[in-house]
């Protein structure tokens, strides 16, 4: 695997493989990479003859309090990962590379960047669909892979993708979850063990509110409040649980089929996210 920090190497590696009729797909990330990034990377290998992968931890994307400058730095520990997982080429820019000067144009998705994270990281997805607008540009590839995991990035990502007539298909892929059913996570690294416990909560509510729906719950609005209280009273500062319209995150409703659960919280200075599928068979 090549490692390359210009975008001109990136666009002349690429092209190389595009000439010899090869499919690309592309995995951004923001490094400290773990098997939930790798779930993205050995789904690219499987459907593209080339991946390519990005780790730019990227500063427009992090509020003014937030933790842009702790955020963990693993390069040569990420290069070994990525080598196991048979990816292709490693793009790793700077800051000045990426935003080489003071940003007027920024790409926006009204509406879905509103609400749950956007509502309380207000800038944050304008920041991640502008890089990843310009990542796109880039790498230029067929198919380009992000988490369920953050499951209203995705979903603003998809939009942007159609709405600015990307040639990319964004694809989703699940969740990597430990046994104990906690979703990996870069930020998990910020617990101690007591709030690692603590944080099984999570995983815990979201189940408890899909088994519910499944039951034939309909009462939305009281299932987020009960799991909102059950995370408070579990240590946690609830920031949302809210359970909405997988396509457009709008508030579920009676005649909703397909549904998410989405929950931010958190512990101490660590905010977590989490959330699982819900689809209703209406009778
Ligand atoms: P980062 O948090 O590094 O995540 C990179 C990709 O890995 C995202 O698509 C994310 O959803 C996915 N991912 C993280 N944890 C996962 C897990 N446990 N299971 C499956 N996939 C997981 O998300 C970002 O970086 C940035 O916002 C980025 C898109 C790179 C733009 O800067």
């Amino acid at each position: 695997m090549k490692t390359v920090h210009l975008i001109n190497d990136v666009r002349s590696q690429v092209n190389t493989w595009q000439q010899a009729g090869l499919s690309i797909g592309f995995v951004p990330t923001m490094g400290n990479l773990h098997a939930g990034h790798m779930r993205l990377v050995d789904a690219a290998k499987q459907q593209c003859d080339k991946v390519v992968v990005s780790v730019f931890v990227n500063p427009t994307q992090f509020g003014p309090n937030e933790d842009f400058d702790t955020y963990p730095r693993t390069l040569s520990a990420d290069q070994t990962l990525l080598v196991k997982h048979n990816a292709d080429l490693l793009f790793a820019p700077s800051t000045n590379e990426m935003y080489p000067q003071d940003t007027y144009t920024w790409v926006e998705v009204e509406h879905l960047g509103d609400r749950l994270c956007g509502a309380n990281r207000p800038g944050h997805f304008r920041g991640v669909t502008t890089v990843v607008s310009k990542l796109l540009h880039i790498v230029t590839p067929d198919y380009a892979f992000f988490g369920e995991k953050d499951f209203q990035q995705l979903a603003i990502i998809k939009r942007m993708a159609a709405d600015q007539l990307f040639a990319a298909r964004i694809i989703g892929v699940p969740t990597e979850r430990e046994a104990s059913g906690l979703a990996l996570s870069s930020r998990n690294g910020y617990l101690n063990e007591t709030e690692k416990n603590q944080a099984l909560h999570i995983y815990q509510q979201l189940k408890q509110a899909q088994t519910a729906i499944a039951g034939g719950n309909r009462d939305y609005a009281t299932l987020s409040k009960h799991a909102t209280e059950q995370l408070t009273r579990a240590g946690f500062v609830v920031d949302y649980f809210a359970i909405v319209d997988a396509i457009d995150l709008s508030p579920a409703t009676e005649g909703s089929t397909e549904l998410r659960i989405l929950t931010a919280a958190r512990l101490g200075n660590t905010r977590l996210i989490d959330n699982i599928s819900c689809t209703i068979v209406q009778n």
